[in-house]
């Protein structure tokens, strides 16, 4: 039986090394700021893994439709106005390609493309072609490309991966938190959205470690419970639960047992959840050195009288995070600056993210075969 396959020289992209970081190493800074690595993450990250694209509460009523990206690539997500089940295609029409929707609202009977007036049913079947004998061509194979789509407690993901795996599968314990919080009840308490000249990966990373708590956050300061996190890392993701001091819990809930659920979902979502809300932070990759971040929460109405305070709270950390975040990718650009190091605890998620991260773009340039072989590009435990 042949031995495991060597790769002698792994993929190397603008000078970074595909290769998952060693125990406690980072990623190099070229990782971040190279516009070559970005463009291959489109489609060895985004492409590869589901995606939030929006919420239950963007879809009410049949018809209804959202467009989102998912990496470079447009989506359209909407509620079959038979089954009532969400659809997901690409939003492109298979004529030259144009995109067929933009934002939200309802389709209608049909949707029909802006350029040549192609229509598809809501079913993505291709309904009405102007001057239909003058294709050469079996139009009946032409319908709207299908997207995978799922939803678990009040968020919609996608994923233009066939292969990839399940939505179950990728969530993980998110599923099982929120249902046992009753979580589809909650309502929209407020959303806010930021755009940031840094790449996505440090907002992701600064999301995935409590070491800068103490020192750049205030408010978490004074509510979390030090030293009391326990953190899970799971195959397309990490969640840490954080004990909030029990002087601050009220009644009924077990001042000994509440706690904060700090995820994240690979590679860009940030669910934090409470046991009276979410708070989900979505990093939306826009190029190497910007991103957008998408912020929506939802609460327990039986907690709404507490909104400004947590919106203010929220809006306050976000503020110091950014802040240290810009001062991260400034520094990045160092000449001379060799790849940094993460806490074996406190930044665990940094190095499962970033071994994550890296498999997932050597896989996309090396035969699978070969990389599933190798040790060196295997995802390592943390
Ligand atoms: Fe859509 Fe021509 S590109 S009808």
């Amino acid at each position: 039986m042949p031995g495991p396959v060597a790769i002698d020289r792994p993929p190397v992209v603008d000078a970074v090394e595909l290769v998952p970081p060693a125990p406690g190493k980072n990623l190099p800074p070229r990782a971040f700021t190279s516009p070559e690595i970005f463009a291959l993450e489109q489609r060895a990250i985004f492409a590869r893994s589901w995606i939030h694209v929006g919420d239950l509460g963007d879809l009410p009523a049949a018809g209804d439709y959202l467009t989102a990206m998912i990496g470079a690539t447009p989506v359209i997500v909407l509620r079959d106005p038979r089954s009532g089940e969400l659809r997901g295609f690409l939003n492109a029409c298979r004529h030259r390609g144009a995109q067929l929707l933009e934002g939200r609202g309802s389709c209608g009977k049909q949707i029909q493309c802006p350029y040549h007036a192609w229509s598809y049913g809501l079913d993505g079947h291709l309904i009405g072609v102007p001057y239909r004998d003058q294709f050469d061509c079996d139009l009946s194979q032409l319908g709207l490309v299908p997207v995978r789509v799922g939803s678990v407690g009040p968020l919609i993901f996608a994923c233009v991966d066939p292969t990839a795996p399940s939505l179950d599968e990728w969530v993980g314990e998110l599923a099982p938190a929120f249902a046992q919080r009753g979580a589809e009840r909650w309502q929209l308490a407020y959303e806010l959205t930021y755009e940031l000249p840094v790449n996505w990966k440090l907002f992701v990373e600064n999301a995935n470690e409590g070491y800068h708590i103490p020192v750049v956050h205030d408010v978490l300061t004074d509510v979390l419970a030090p030293d009391t996190d326990v953190t899970t890392l799971e195959a397309h993701g990490a969640f840490t639960y954080v004990r909030v001091k029990p002087e601050l819990v009220p009644p009924p809930f077990d001042p000994m047992q509440t706690k904060v659920r700090f995820g994240h979902l690979f590679p860009s979502f940030i669910p934090v959840l409470t046991l009276t809300d979410v708070t989900y932070l979505r990093i939306d990759p826009l190029a190497h050195d910007r991103m957008r971040l998408f912020v929506r929460c939802y609460d327990d109405p039986t907690y709404a009288h507490l909104r400004d305070f947590r919106r203010a709270a929220f809006e306050r950390t976000t503020a110091q995070d950014i802040e240290v975040v810009q001062k991260t990718w400034r520094g990045l650009h160092a000449v001379g600056l060799p790849a940094g190091v993460h806490a074996s605890r406190l930044e665990a998620r940094i190095g499962h993210f970033e071994r994550r991260w890296a498999t997932a773009m050597a896989r996309e340039l090396v035969d699978d075969r070969q990389v599933a072989r190798s040790p060196a590009l295997a995802v390592a435990p943390a």
